[in-house]
């Protein structure tokens, strides 16, 4: 019938500009065609158990309690407790929206902030949801490199090469996705006094901030003003799957516009995770985020060593999160590289998955007990002939 509506006239559907060239990220797109009983070092989704006292809260107010919507932007109880987490910004309740995590934030950031035509600064690599965020708000990425020749450490004067007259928000993520490397208080200090007087928003991605391995990092939030904070709970404490994130920033203009925006995209995210999250920094979960930073740090540094041993291959040294870069460019290029890897049911991510200055590295993650790593390293060297 369609066909014949379309012969008299029916205009075909278009996508709309605003999407168009949106594709699932390389990340998903390898690990959809994962073969069975492949040893997963692809998505950064932590494998350590959500702590015992989040579900049993969850069960418990899922019985005993009636759960329906939450004020917009969150119940305030807990969104004192997120305000709590930024002593430095003497935030109110008004100053966080919680949201269906980080992700949320994210993209409700940057609705918020960027105007059709207008620039926005993004690491390369990074985080490819960055890059599609902008173009679904009709910005322009423009890259900042960090070079993979300095263990993509920050750099002050790439950042500054990439602002043009029409910059209206540059992203931070630290410790970072893919490169496990946390931005240094110097790095963030230059960051602001580039950024002073022009009135360009800083997005400051730190979901990963718990996971540290050294010192915990710095928030940008505490060098300059024009800062929004989106980070949730789904790393520290292995919550990706209950959708508990915020955005909190000094800001109003910012803050009213993604309260405003988020009530329209979700309403609010579920009472029952909110409600649990509310134990999200008592003792008992501390203690969980501790043990998550000793394990993926232990993790990390015996991957390290085994891709060394086994494959004679360097990897970045993480200082946090759960990734390294893994050099691969003896064995060729990254995509083919990956693409072996997957057919001997090892899953990686290509490094051009997060841009180009990624190109020639695997983006490993080490959300895996050490046993099953040294499996995925033994049938990345079969993979690979090494
Ligand atoms: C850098 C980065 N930011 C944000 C997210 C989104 O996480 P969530 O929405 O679960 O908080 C992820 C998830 O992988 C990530 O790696």
């Amino acid at each position: 019938m369609s066909a014949t509506v379309e012969q008299t006239g029916t205009p075909e559907f278009v996508l709309p500009k605003r999407l168009q060239g949106l594709q699932p990220t390389l990340i998903r797109q390898f690990f959809e065609r994962a073969l069975p009983g492949s040893i997963n070092f692809g998505l950064g989704e932590p494998d350590l158990p959500t702590p015992d006292f989040l579900r049993e809260e969850a069960s418990r107010v899922t019985l005993e309690e009636q759960n329906g919507y939450t004020s917009h932007p969150g119940i305030p109880a807990l969104r004192e407790k997120i305000a709590e987490q930024y002593p430095h910004l003497d935030l109110g309740i008004s100053d966080v929206v919680v949201t269906c995590g980080s992700q949320e934030a994210m993209t409700a950031a940057f609705l918020s902030i960027i105007d059709a035509g207008d620039d926005v600064l993004v690491p390369n690599p990074s985080f490819p949801a960055y890059d599609a965020c902008v173009r679904i708000a009709q910005g322009n990425p423009v890259y900042y490199r960090l070079p993979a020749e300095k263990e993509f450490a920050f750099n002050i004067e790439e950042f500054k090469r990439a602002i043009t007259p029409k910059t209206k928000a540059a992203v931070v993520i630290s410790p970072s996705n893919p490169t496990g490397k946390i931005f240094t208080a110097s790095d963030l200090k230059q960051i602001a006094e580039a950024l002073e007087g022009t009135g360009i928003y800083l997005i400051s991605d730190e979901i990963y901030s718990d996971l540290f391995f050294t010192e915990r990092p710095h928030s940008a939030s505490k060098f300059y003003d024009r800062t929004v904070i989106v980070s949730g709970l789904s790393k520290s404490l292995s919550m990706t799957g209950w959708r508990l994130g915020w955005a909190a920033s000094s800001r109003p203009e910012v803050m009213k516009a993604i309260h405003v925006l988020h009530g329209f995209l979700t309403v609010c995210t579920s009472t029952i995770t909110q409600k649990a999250s509310l134990l999200g920094w008592t003792e008992e979960a501390e203690a969980a985020k501790q043990h998550a930073r000793d394990v993926y740090k232990k993790r990390g540094a015996f991957l390290v060593d085994l891709f060394q041993k086994e494959l004679g291959l360097t990897a970045t040294s993480p200082e946090g999160a759960f990734y390294t870069m893994l050099d691969i460019r003896t064995y060729g290029d990254d995509l083919d590289v990956a693409e072996r890897c997957l057919q001997n049911r090892v899953i990686t991510v290509p490094g051009v998955a997060f841009g180009s200055e990624a190109k020639g590295f695997l983006r490993i993650s080490f959300c895996n007990t050490e046993e099953r790593m040294a499996e995925g390293v033994a049938r990345m060297k079969e993979a690979l002939g090494a």
